[in-house]
């Protein structure tokens, strides 16, 4: 088969994904087994039930993709695995199955940082895109502001100081009475309620600051909804939803835009989770637009977590020879390494 061929596996959270890109650029296949009808009954992702899925899924889900690419084992180049961060239990499964599949077949393991296969979404479905640029990774563990300044040479520009804005998303869901995961289901709500209702405080912590916080945000949503009675509540609970999404997204796009000005950068990428969210994508697009910038992110099934972006970000080390031996674990706290300059 002509072209580099790489499996990807993703099991840092609740998604068992494998899947197989060419040249980094052509998804072939990308199957993603969710478990959130599972962890919806508690409210969240338990961790030792996540591991137990991972285990039992990952063989099957990587031997579908492997045919639905329409392949053979031994038509692929390398592996590609995310060995962190994430649930540690959950990691293990994959970079156990990884470390196996890559002994077999006699090719290279690769490692990859969860943050920076959600980046490398952006490629997937640009593959015109260049860097340098700029990327805002928003997931349920992370908020951060990435500077891509060559490939694989990351810069982290600002990163949250509290929670994550997936996190913040699934909090003030919870409190809102809505199931598991928050993001979504809170977005629905939003549609139905006025963004302008109330007004929320934004986090700017300062001129030029690229860092984030949502806590402040947080507390507010809950001492409003405790200055209302529970029947005003019921009534409110949309514009509430809608009044918390465009704070957070409001800071987010704005922060986004000033690390590319700064950096004098005029690509700016979205990635992750959130990034799926409709009125953070419209924003962005609105506002990069209005500063001559060119914006560019993934189709949604991309955003969330997948085993494409891995083997995408895969390809791309594959060329650079970045291979791990059997010895690589995973690492609940992975770093990730970036450029000295
Ligand atoms: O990237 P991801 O699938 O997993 C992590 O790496 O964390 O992101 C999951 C996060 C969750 O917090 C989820 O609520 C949020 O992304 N999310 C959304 C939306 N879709 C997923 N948040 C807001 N709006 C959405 N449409
Ligand atoms: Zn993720």
């Amino acid at each position: 088969m002509p072209g580099t061929w790489m499996l990807g596996i993703e099991t840092s959270c609740d998604e068992t994904s494998a899947a197989v890109v060419r040249d980094g650029s052509y998804v072939a296949s990308n199957v993603v087994a969710s478990q959130i009808a599972i962890h919806r009954q508690y409210g969240g992702v338990v961790p030792e039930v996540a591991s137990r899925q991972h285990l039992e899924k990952i063989t099957y889900v990587v031997e579908k993709a492997i045919n639905d690419a329409g392949l053979g084992f031994h038509d692929l180049d390398g592996v590609a695995v995310t060995v962190g961060p994430g649930l540690i239990g959950a990691l293990l499964v994959g970079v156990a199955a990884a470390k196996a599949y890559s002994y077999a077949l006699k090719r290279p393991l690769v490692p990859i940082h969860h943050l920076e296969a959600h980046l490398y979404a952006n490629f997937l479905a640009h593959p015109e895109l260049t860097p340098p640029l700029v990327c805002l990774v928003v997931s349920g563990g992370h908020t951060s502001l990435i500077f891509l300044k060559n490939h694989l040479e990351y810069e982290i520009l600002g990163a949250t100081r509290d929670d994550a804005a997936g996190e913040a998303f699934d909090k003030i869901a919870r409190v809102l009475g809505l199931p598991y995961p928050g993001g979504p289901a809170l977005e629905e709500l939003a549609r139905q309620g006025d963004p302008q209702a109330v007004h929320f405080p934004r986090a700017w912590l300062g001129k030029n600051s690229l860092e984030f916080s949502f806590s402040g945000l947080k507390t507010a949503v809950l001492n409003y909804l405790k200055s209302n009675s529970e029947e005003e509540n019921k009534h409110l609970l949309p514009d509430v939803a809608a009044s918390f999404q465009a704070a957070v997204v409001e800071v987010l796009v704005e922060k986004t835009i000033l690390a590319a000005k700064l950096g004098g950068v005029r690509d700016v990428c979205l990635a992750g989770g959130v990034a799926a969210n409709s009125t953070l994508r419209e924003l962005f697009k609105q506002k990069a637009g209005q500063e001559g910038l060119k914006f560019y992110f993934p189709e949604k099934k991309l955003c969330t977590d997948n085993a494409a972006m891995v083997a995408c970000a895969g390809y791309y080390h594959y060329l650079a020879g970045d291979f791990a031996s059997l010895n690589q674990e995973a690492c609940a706290n992975y770093p990730l390494i970036v450029s000295k300059s």
